[in-house]
């Protein structure tokens, strides 16, 4: 069934891939984005793009009003970049922690669904012991992760008080087409950038800190598919106990920094070696998510080929590079 949809930060990596999913199946979609990082010409031309700040509340609340019966929120505009929320943890707050209540009071005006994009890697830290699931001690080390985890409290809190059926997804470093060099899988258009230039992969540390590459149209069906349940009913019982559904979104693979680059150096036909560069201070060494919980709940699966997804991301790269 079609619905009026709102993507906050969708004209951002995530969001607009997400927003073009959405007007595909023919929901009504608005896009709320204040253009932070986003791009204008990201948003689907199908789409009603509203520019605003999130953390203005009162205003976000008008537009809701304005905007009409409003069944789901997908809540994607964050300040994303853990480096920036390391300098100005109180702008990040201001972003991930504000924002979102503020589109948690927006959404109860229609008694919305809100769909948050959490992060895992930022909440669980290290990952000694291979794939975290979901019940993992949360230890965020950046604001950037306790704001993240500070807004899905909120989240809680909103469904216990008013009864709202919100739904956290925890996802893991994603990458593909559209995405930002300082976005959580940064690398993957580091590497893909060098690749396009010739130049060789410059390497922090000995190269064998890993992370779980999942590729963005595997996480936005899954996004989808839990707002989905949320709607049918078919997740009741993950809220009955007063809890919220939390669901990793992650392949459950490691991939080594060393290999992300022969991949990306395989996927685009060249070879350019590596330069070693000193180790960068408090880099978590392994981190990867078990997602059992959502492919079983969900049906979906996170299964794009980490060559092909990189071929998409770096041909998608260099018609920006053109362009
Ligand atoms: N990319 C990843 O690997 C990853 C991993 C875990 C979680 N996430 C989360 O997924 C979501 C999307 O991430 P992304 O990688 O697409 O990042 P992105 O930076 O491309 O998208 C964020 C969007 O939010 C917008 N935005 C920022 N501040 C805003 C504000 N105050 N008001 C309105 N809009 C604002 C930006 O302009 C941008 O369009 C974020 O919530 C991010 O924290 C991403």
């Amino acid at each position: 069934m079609a619905d009026r949809v709102v993507v906050t930060g969708g004209a951002g990596f995530i969001g607009s891939t997400l927003a073009d999913a959405l007007v595909a199946r023919g929901d009504d979609v608005h896009v709320i984005d204040n253009l932070a990082t986003g791009r204008r010409d990201q948003v689907p031309n199908a789409a009603t793009f509203h520019e605003l700040d999130i953390s203005d509340v009162d205003a976000l609340h008008d537009l809701a009003a304005e905007i009409g019966p409003i069944a789901r929120w997908y809540h994607l505009a964050a300040q994303a970049d853990v480096r920036v929320s390391v300098t100005d943890p109180a702008f990040d707050a201001r972003v991930n922690v504000i924002g979102t209540i503020g589109v948690l009071r927006a959404a109860r005006l229609h008694d919305a669904i809100v769909i948050f994009a959490s992060t895992g890697g930022a909440i669980y830290g290290e990952c000694s012991n291979g794939p975290a699931p979901e019940s993992t001690p949360e230890l965020p080390e950046s604001p950037y992760g306790a704001a993240k985890l500070a807004a899905e409290v909120f989240l809680g809190q909103d469904a216990r008080l008013y009864g709202g059926r919100h739904t956290v997804m925890r996802y893991a470093n994603v990458y593909g087409p559209r995405q930002d060099p300082h976005g959580e899988a940064g690398v993957v258009a580091i590497f893909g950038g060098r690749v396009l230039r010739g130049e060789p992969a410059r390497i922090f540390g000995d190269g064998t800190q890993t992370r779980d590459y999942v590729y963005v149209g595997d996480v936005v069906a899954a996004t989808i598919a839990a707002a989905d349940a949320a709607a049918d009913g078919s997740d009741a019982d993950l809220r009955a106990a007063g809890t919220l559904p939390i669901y990793n979104i992650g392949t459950g693979n490691e991939t080594s920094v060393l290999e992300l680059w022969d991949t990306t150096e395989r996927a685009a036909g060249t070879e350019l070696g590596r330069e070693f560069h000193a180790a960068r201070d408090g880099e978590v060494l392994r981190s990867v998510l078990d997602a059992s919980h959502a492919r079983t709940r969900l049906g979906v699966t996170f299964d794009t080929p980490l060559e092909q997804g990189l071929k998409a991301t770096i041909e998608w790269l260099d018609t920006r590079v053109e362009a």
